[in-house]
């Protein structure tokens, strides 16, 4: 690739990316989890790496090889993920949630395995805390991208989210089309920016996408 300013518009930002699913543990043997590869936050944190980002990626347990010539910081839980994201907002010029966070967790973790019994099972969950929500309460200089994913009414929820978490842009994706999103390599979404721009990236490959995205974000804070 030829050498230009735009190829190092991220250099010397310091970029942390959340990516993957949320583990959390019912007992010793079962957990809840979610269908997120974390292919979305991966490709973003190489893009962004390639771009001469300074990039820290927090992930959720997946299949992907760790991109080289990035911060690693591997969690299990939504719970992992909040402090280890906590730890590092200060340093930060961009932190994007492309993480799938568990909404829910198990209140009580038995340490032994669960024995089943006569009748059905109701397991009581709390919530977690929104990561992307306390960003958005407690950032400085921060720029915040949130993710969306919906099966319907995209934009509303979109907007929604946007306005609720106090995010600078929050991009969407339609989950209920299975040949993008989550494990696909493929993926189309739009961007809904908290100035009113919206732009659509038409289905690509995750890694194309993760190009546009960086330099959506790139064009518009610099000007
Ligand atoms: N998010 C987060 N912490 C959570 C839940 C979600 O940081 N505990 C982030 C996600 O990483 C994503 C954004 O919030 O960037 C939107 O997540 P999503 O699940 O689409 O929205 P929710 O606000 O959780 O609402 P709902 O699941 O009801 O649609
Ligand atoms: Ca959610």
């Amino acid at each position: 690739e030829q050498l230009n300013p735009k190829t190092f518009a991220l250099q010397g930002k310091n970029i942390l990316i959340t990516a993957g699913p949320t583990v959390e543990k019912i007992d010793a043997v079962r957990y809840f989890t979610n269908r997120s590869s974390g292919k979305m936050g991966y490709a973003l944190a190489e893009a962004a790496r390639d771009l001469g980002a300074n990039v820290t990626l927090v992930s959720g347990e997946t299949n992907l090889s760790r991109p080289l010539g990035v911060e690693f910081i591997q969690v299990m839980s939504a719970e992992e993920m909040f402090n280890a994201v906590k730890s590092h907002m200060q340093e930060m010029d961009i932190i994007i949630k492309a993480a799938a966070v568990a909404d829910y967790t198990p209140k009580t973790v038995l340490n032994n395995k669960m024995k089943k019994q006569d009748g059905n099972l109701t397991l009581e969950f709390e919530r977690t805390t929104d990561i992307l929500k306390y960003l958005g309460e407690h950032k400085e200089h921060q720029y915040l991208v949130g993710f969306a994913a919906e099966t319907d009414n995209v934009e509303e929820y979109a907007m929604g989210k946007l306005r609720k978490k106090n995010a600078d842009v929050i991009i969407a994706n339609h989950v209920a089309n299975s040949a993008i999103g989550f494990k696909s390599n493929d993926n189309e979404v739009e961007m809904f920016f908290k100035n009113g721009d919206r732009v659509l990236l038409n289905k690509e490959s995750k890694k194309k996408i993760a190009f546009k995205i960086l330099h959506e974000i790139t064009s518009r804070w610099e000007s």
